[in-house]
């Protein structure tokens, strides 16, 4: 993997939970599993670092029990260095730090590293895509925000597109294989923009999981996303 390209990465879909009806969170997994989902994607919130409380280590492993997707972690908490070993326990692929919310995120990246998962930072609306140039050669996974993280079903904020496009360029000098993904209001209306900007990874929650057909969503989502030139 390390001579890949970000450019040789195949287009990702990768489902948000928060959007699932927890009471059937294992049938909302098995649905998006057999829709053809690659990733599912995992909101974790302290009330702290965002104005949301979610789910934590116990809820990742419960969820890692019925599939065999990978799952993607994203940590919207403060004093992430605690739980990154629970995290790895539960059985997360890639976990993600807020590039704004640990002291030293190298050494943070490091640590998801040497637990066997995939080091990622996702990168907040308001934060300069400059924040990343110390953390670039850390990285198997940037997750651009594209609504103030918090919440599900927030309308996507357009300038996030040309910040994935930044942040591609930014990121086509390392060697190493690095998913770009981006969260938050990703749909129909901008998935193939995006794509085309340089995403290798769609995380979409109300898109997929409050449609009325979550299967027909998700392959329609593929389908604009594989249009992309
Ligand atoms: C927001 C979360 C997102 C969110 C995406 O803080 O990180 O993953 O659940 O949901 P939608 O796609 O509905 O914006
Ligand atoms: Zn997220």
């Amino acid at each position: 993997m390390t001579d890949a390209r970000t450019d040789a990465l195949p287009d990702l879909i990768s489902p948000s939970l928060l959007s699932a009806d927890f009471a059937r969170l294992a049938d909302e997994v098995a649905r998006v599993e057999a829709a053809g989902a690659d990733w599912l994607h995992v909101d974790v919130m302290d009330g702290h670092f965002v104005p949301n409380l979610t789910i934590g280590p116990p809820v990742v492993a419960a969820i890692k029990r019925v599939t065999r997707l990978p799952l993607d972690v994203h940590l919207m908490i403060d004093n992430a260095d605690r739980y990154l070993e629970a995290f790895a326990s539960a059985g997360a692929s890639t976990l993600s730090i807020h590039v704004e919310a640990v002291p030293d995120a190298r050494a943070t990246l490091d640590r998801i590293r040497a637990l066997g998962l995939r080091p990622g930072v996702a990168i907040s609306p308001d934060t300069p895509l400059s924040a990343l140039e110390p953390v670039a050669d850390r990285l198997d996974h940037l997750l651009v925000m594209s609504v103030y993280p918090g919440f599900t079903g927030q309308s996507f904020l357009p300038q996030s597109t040309e910040r994935v496009a930044a942040a591609r360029r930014m990121l086509s000098a390392q060697p190493r294989t690095i998913t770009i993904g981006v969260d938050g209001g990703v749909g129909l209306a901008n998935a193939a923009a995006l794509v085309d900007a340089g995403a290798s990874l769609l995380v979409a929650g109300a898109a997929i999981f409050h449609a009325p057909d979550c299967e027909v969503a998700l392959r329609a989502l593929r389908a604009a996303a594989t249009r992309a030139s």
